[in-house]
């Protein structure tokens, strides 16, 4: 990561510079809790795409390090109100907002960070992105809401998972990739092209974070595991389970989903390591990935495009 960061790194800097001032505000708590989620860091993913896209195409120039800030606040204030309705303890290795200071401050700074970032976007004076942006962020929060409605409910689909992961997590990735290639002035067509690879990208990479919530370690993630059975999620491995398990493999992940309980955890995960279940979300993920690999072989060659496929591997390949 710290190699693909390089190509990018004077701009990269600048976008974390902008995103500490613009965290301002004369009152104090939402300076204490907007530090205390942004500090903790974070891998920077998307800021990442935005300076990377921009440079494979051409100008990574002062607006498009004020995208890269609006797409990081946007992904903050989800974070923010996804441990809220998570009930999540850690995140970045600390504990979560929630935890430290409340579900209502974590609520109420998540808000101040989406309009912070609906300013920055105003900053920018460019209405299509301003458009695309502000429908990005309704759909994020539809598939927030589509995601609580599905949390319970052991007959959800595949197609269903994946409809609520483009919407909470790919959109935002897209509406990255699109808003750098915009701002380059590219036309409508590499404008789309950037659109897809952002949103394969998304899906692979929400997908990998659905097989780590069972297999992935706590302390390199900085988030616990299990998470998404506590809520009862059904994300793609349980899913899986829920088609090729046996009768009682299916009895059992439907009760945990159903209950939202992960007190037979041990169970489950042995059900879905049986299944093939988390073999079967990195195979889909890996297609996804190829998609938005089949995307940027339609850019001109260059550094950044070969660290923009660097980051689509490590998407799919990474342990936090
Ligand atoms: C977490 O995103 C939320 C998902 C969409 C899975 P990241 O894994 O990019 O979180 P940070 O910013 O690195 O903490
Ligand atoms: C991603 O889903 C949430 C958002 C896009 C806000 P998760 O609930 O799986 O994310 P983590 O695992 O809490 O980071
Ligand atoms: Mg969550
Ligand atoms: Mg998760």
């Amino acid at each position: 990561m710290q190699q693909i960061r390089a190509i990018v790194a004077t701009e990269f800097e600048q976008v974390n510079r902008l995103i500490v001032e613009q965290l301002h505000s004369n009152v104090p708590m939402v300076e204490n809790v907007g530090h205390y989620i942004v500090d903790a860091g974070g891998k920077r993913l998307r800021p990442l795409l935005v300076l990377l896209s921009a440079a494979a195409l051409g100008r990574c120039d002062q607006a498009q390090i004020k995208l890269a800030a609006v797409i990081e606040f946007i992904h903050t204030a989800t974070l923010l109100h996804d441990d809220v309705v998570d009930i999540s303890s850690l995140r970045r290795g600390r504990p979560t907002a929630n935890t430290e200071f409340g579900n209502a401050p974590s609520v109420l700074v998540g808000d101040f960070l989406y309009s912070r970032a609906f300013q920055l976007m105003v900053q920018l004076g460019d209405m299509d992105i301003l458009r695309h942006l502000a429908d990005t962020t309704n759909t994020i929060a539809e598939g927030e809401v589509l995601q609580l409605t599905r949390a319970g409910d052991a007959g959800t689909t595949e197609e269903q998972y994946l409809d609520v992961i483009t919407r909470k997590t790919a959109v935002l990735f897209a509406a990255g990739c699109w808003g750098a290639a915009r701002l380059c002035g590219q036309d409508e067509q590499t404008r789309q092209g950037m659109r897809e690879f952002g949103l394969n990208l998304g899906i692979a990479f929400q997908m990998i974070d659905d097989v780590l919530d069972y297999e992935g370690d706590p302390t390199t993630m900085g988030k616990n595991v299990g998470d998404d059975l506590t809520e009862g999620k059904p994300t793609l491995p349980l899913i899986h389970v829920m088609r090729q398990g046996t009768e009682a493999e299916k009895a059992l992940v439907r009760r945990a989903i159903t209950a939202k309980t992960a007190d037979q955890i041990d169970d489950v995960l042995a059900a879905v390591q049986r299944c093939g279940a988390l073999d079967y979300t990195r195979n889909q993920a890996q297609r996804y990935h190829d998609l938005a690999l089949v995307q940027l072989a339609q850019l001109p060659a260059s550094d950044a495009c070969i660290a923009l496929e660097q980051i689509t591997d490590l998407s799919i390949n990474r342990d936090h």
